[in-house]
């Protein structure tokens, strides 16, 4: 019986999570409210709220679970990317409590955990999880990617963003439109009362399977200055159909390159994973695209969207596996390693 503690914060959220081989047994995440009026996660203040809810957190996941932290096999974190001083709570504590309790420490990628949240094995459906090779979709507050996933160790990006990541996007927006941060979830709820053929804005013109999300923010800018300079209430009056103008632009720019590339490399087993997962749009139209292309479609629970560490958990289960543990000189890093 191998279970694995999960350890999550390397952005605003602290969380946890059990589980016994691939099942779920506890998933805790507390999210921090500071950030709100800041309009973007502040590192300082993360790494406190990080320092303040970890243990009460580990605690709840393993209550939750119902077994004692005698029985974990091993301890798996967030090694990166993501904010030094956030990762550094969570390693710290990953590190004191493997060495406590005499079991393995695991290091985990974020981005890759994201892509294998899919693994999570529901108590609910039979449905198995995507069959290898893969393309997975995965656009969160940090990135915009395309990968092959072949194994899950095995991850072949195939297109990134250039410039700004789709969550980035939909947060800039909303903090130009005045709404606060986080600004997806937001932007994603007042769409739904909205026109999303409202409002036109450019589209990139990039090739192959890059993104790129900076010309929309700037036609978004540049269109809402002219029209505040003739009526001040301008985005009062259009917040729904603004909102839901901008999110069908972003929407349609990720669909269009996922096409590519299920057509350039013929797979047909389509994922998405990250924050902007949660999506209704993004969820819609990924439905709506893979029935028009005979796709395989896996869209995560809304829990395993956005940062989690049920994630965490069950890449460690995935390393458990292979052996491949970590050691006490395991350092954060803030960017990417695939
Ligand atoms: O994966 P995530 O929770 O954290 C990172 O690893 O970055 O992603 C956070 C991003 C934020 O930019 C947030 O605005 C976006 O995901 N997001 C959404 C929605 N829920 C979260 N964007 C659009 N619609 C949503 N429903
Ligand atoms: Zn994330």
């Amino acid at each position: 019986m191998i279970y694995i503690l999960g350890i999550e914060s390397s952005c605003d959220d602290t969380a946890a999570a059990v589980t016994l081989e691939d099942r779920l047994l506890s998933n805790v995440t507390a999210n921090q409210d500071v950030h709100r009026n800041f309009g973007g996660v502040v590192p300082e203040l993360a790494s406190r709220a990080h320092q303040q809810n970890i243990i009460p957190v580990i605690q709840a996941a393993i209550k939750k679970a119902n077994i004692s932290k005698n029985q974990l096999s091993a301890v798996a974190f967030t090694r990166g990317p993501g904010l030094l001083g956030s990762l550094l709570v969570g390693i710290s504590f990953a590190k004191s409590f493997s060495l406590g309790l005499r079991i393995p420490l695991i290091a985990v990628d974020h981005m890759q955990a994201h892509i294998l949240a899919h693994f999570l094995r529901e108590e609910t459906t039979s449905r198995p999880p995507p069959a290898f090779p893969f393309l997975c979709l995965t656009v969160s507050g940090g990135h915009t990617q395309i990968t092959v996933v072949k194994s899950p160790f095995d991850f072949q990006v195939i297109g990134r963003t250039i410039d700004d990541a789709a969550g980035e996007t939909f947060d800039k927006a909303a903090k130009i439109m005045g709404l606060p941060y986080p600004g997806g979830p937001m932007i994603d709820a007042l769409a739904r009362e909205g026109n999303p053929g409202a409002f036109r804005f450019s589209k990139p013109a990039i090739p192959g399977l890059d993104f790129s999300f900076s010309g929309l923010k700037t036609s978004i800018l540049y269109f809402l200055r002219d029209q505040l300079k003739q009526d001040p209430d301008f985005i009062e009056k259009n917040k729904a159909d603004l909102c839901a103008s901008i999110q069908s632009a972003i929407v349609d720019i990720l669909i269009r390159k996922v096409r590519s590339a299920a057509e350039l490399t013929g797979i047909k087993e389509i994922a998405i994973a990250g924050g902007v997962s949660a999506n209704s749009s993004l969820r819609e139209a990924l439905y709506k695209a893979g029935s028009d292309a005979n796709w395989n479609v896996f869209i995560p629970r809304l829990e395993y969207s956005t940062d989690n560490a049920a994630m965490i958990a069950i890449t460690g289960y995935f390393k458990y596996l292979e052996k491949d543990f970590a050691d006490l000189s395991a350092a954060p890093y803030a960017r990417s390693s695939f």
